[in-house]
């Protein structure tokens, strides 16, 4: 291949897509909540093996289960909409779990730990309920009503996940935290 195609074959790859229509929008809002789960479930075995509490292990471990059947459901409303859910990477979900792990990293006493991965953990769960959120209301918009009620079910896992994180932190591991 000379010089000309490389560079070419390399434009069309980077070439942006056109998103005229909402659909489009929400085609590609669907496609980076897919990658944000997918990266999620390869991170999440971490969280759990670094939890120095066996209650926080134990979240980590059902929000892995959860996170699994979410991506399980994008993937099925994926296929609903005829499109592939793979292509795209979400560069925020990337540097969530970067910061995270370089958290792990860290010298902390056990107690600092849990109390850092529950704040990690909470700014991924806020991230998902705003980009589910986003998700649902695009899919009422567009009349895909069954969609955006699977949707709003993961939204509602996602709320519970970090209801579950909060209450973890506020009755024990903040406290153990401070002293
Ligand atoms: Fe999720």
């Amino acid at each position: 291949m000379n010089f000309f195609l490389i560079f070419k074959t390399i434009t069309i790859i980077q070439k942006p897509k056109t998103m005229k229509k909402l659909e489009d929008l929400f085609e590609h809002q669907l496609k980076d909540l897919y990658s944000a789960e997918d990266q999620l479930t390869k991170a999440l075995p971490k969280m759990v093996e670094n939890a120095k509490d066996s209650k926080l292990k134990k979240a980590f471990e059902d929000h892995l289960e959860e996170t699994k059947g979410h991506k399980q459901r994008l993937e099925d409303i994926c296929s609903e909409l005829d499109i592939d859910p793979s292509g795209e990477t979400c560069k925020a979900m990337e540097g969530l779990i970067k910061e995270a792990e370089s958290f792990l990293d860290e010298d902390t006493s056990d107690d600092v730990k849990n109390a850092g991965m529950i704040a990690e953990a909470q700014r991924v769960e806020h991230y998902e309920i705003s980009a589910y959120g986003t998700a649902v209301r695009f899919a009422k918009e567009l009349g895909h009503n069954n969609i955006a009620d699977k949707l709003q079910q993961t939204l509602d896992e996602e709320y519970s996940a970090d209801q579950k994180l909060d209450n973890l932190a506020e009755g024990r591991l903040n406290e153990k935290a401070k002293a």
